[in-house]
């Protein structure tokens, strides 16, 4: 059985991006893989984020998780900071990385790009965090949005550099970007990316979201006024991505839903897509307080630490071994 592997980071309230171009992606493989889900709170903390609420975020994301269909009898679902390895390969990783290589990192170069105050170093390198949690478990799949696809390439050629300079010792992964939907965009700005640090909420739609609050920005998504129904993403970014939306939470496929929508208007589409979502957050919602309210989700950790901590650290002992930490 082949392997996968993902995480998210718990730096706020997940989206209708992450779970459309993640989350459905992880299950559904789930039943064809070996499968490593985790929450990435390391990662969280490359931003400044208060104690209380990053312990709120991660388990909101764990039961999101578990209402958007995970199956903790299927896959490992695991918290991060649980599995030493992680930071201890992760530091190796930073030390198998250039300088300039870190540099070259899109989302690094669009943060300096803004002027952002307050970068942090671990902002910087992060990356080779990342691929120390890839390489840990050997997967051959790692399912990720178009904004992290550069991320799981790096993780290729860290991989390879290891491979030659140690030999052989880890198994070089393929990024898996789903064909729909892999970038879902801001409805208020469908240029920029839909996330979590998002300014303007109007834009994002929170998994947590009211309902019926995540209908109305639907219906003030901006579009075009060409007034003609088309899937094109470059002249008209804004319908693409409702269309995306639609396509995603319904599998019906793009060309039908175009098909369908001959000689009608926008209004009509946002109505569809609206409701699409609306009911889509219902029931996961109704998912979400019944799993925060039974109680399992420390239950879950323990047991997914125990089994991702067994591949873990036969990998970190190994990886010790190879560069002579350990004498
Ligand atoms: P993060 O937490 O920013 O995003 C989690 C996943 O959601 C995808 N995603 C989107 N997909 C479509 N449209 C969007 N608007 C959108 N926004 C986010 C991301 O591409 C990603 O797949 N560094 C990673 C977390 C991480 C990780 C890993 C992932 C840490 N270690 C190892 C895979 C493997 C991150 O910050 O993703």
């Amino acid at each position: 059985m082949k392997t996968m592997l993902s995480g998210i980071k718990p730096t706020g309230r997940l989206t209708l991006g992450n779970y459309i171009g993640a989350i459905r992606e992880f299950v559904k493989y789930q039943d064809e893989y070996e499968m490593f889900i985790f929450i990435a709170n390391e990662h969280a903390l490359t931003v400044p984020i208060q104690a209380s609420e990053l312990r709120k975020n991660t388990k909101d994301l764990i039961a999101l998780y578990l209402a958007c269909g995970l199956d903790p009898e299927k896959c490992t679902i695991f918290l991060q900071s649980d599995i030493a390895a992680h930071a201890q390969l992760g530091w190796i990783m930073t030390c198998m990385s250039g300088y300039g290589e870190l540099q070259r990192m899109t989302q690094f170069k669009d943060k300096m790009a803004k002027q952002e105050t307050g970068i942090t170093a671990g902002l910087f390198t992060y990356p080779p965090l990342m691929s120390a949690d890839i390489l840990l478990y050997d997967p051959d799949y790692v399912p990720v949005g178009v904004d992290q696809k550069q991320h799981v390439e790096l993780t290729r050629d860290l991989a390879e550099r290891f491979n030659k300079r140690y030999s052989d010792t880890f198994k070089v992964p393929e990024p898996l970007v789903t064909k729909v939907g892999a970038k879902i965009f801001d409805l208020q700005d469908p240029t920029k990316k839909m996330s979590k640090s998002d300014t303007n909420p109007k834009g994002c739609i929170d998994l947590l979201d009211n309902p019926a609050t995540a209908r109305n920005k639907i219906k003030s998504a901006v579009t075009d006024s060409l007034g003609e129904i088309r899937f094109d993403p470059e002249n008209q970014p804004g319908l693409a991505n409702l269309i995306t939306i639609l396509s995603a939470l319904t599998d019906e496929p793009i060309e039908s839903i175009v098909e369908r929508y001959q000689g009608k208007g926008y209004g009509e589409l946002k109505k569809e897509t609206g409701d699409v979502v609306f009911n889509f957050l219902t029931d996961l919602q109704a998912r979400y307080q019944d799993i925060t309210s039974s109680g399992k989700i420390n239950e879950i950790l323990n047991e997914g630490a125990q089994k991702a901590s067994k591949v873990a650290n036969k990998k970190i002992a190994k990886v010790y071994r190879k560069v002579g930490l350990t004498i």
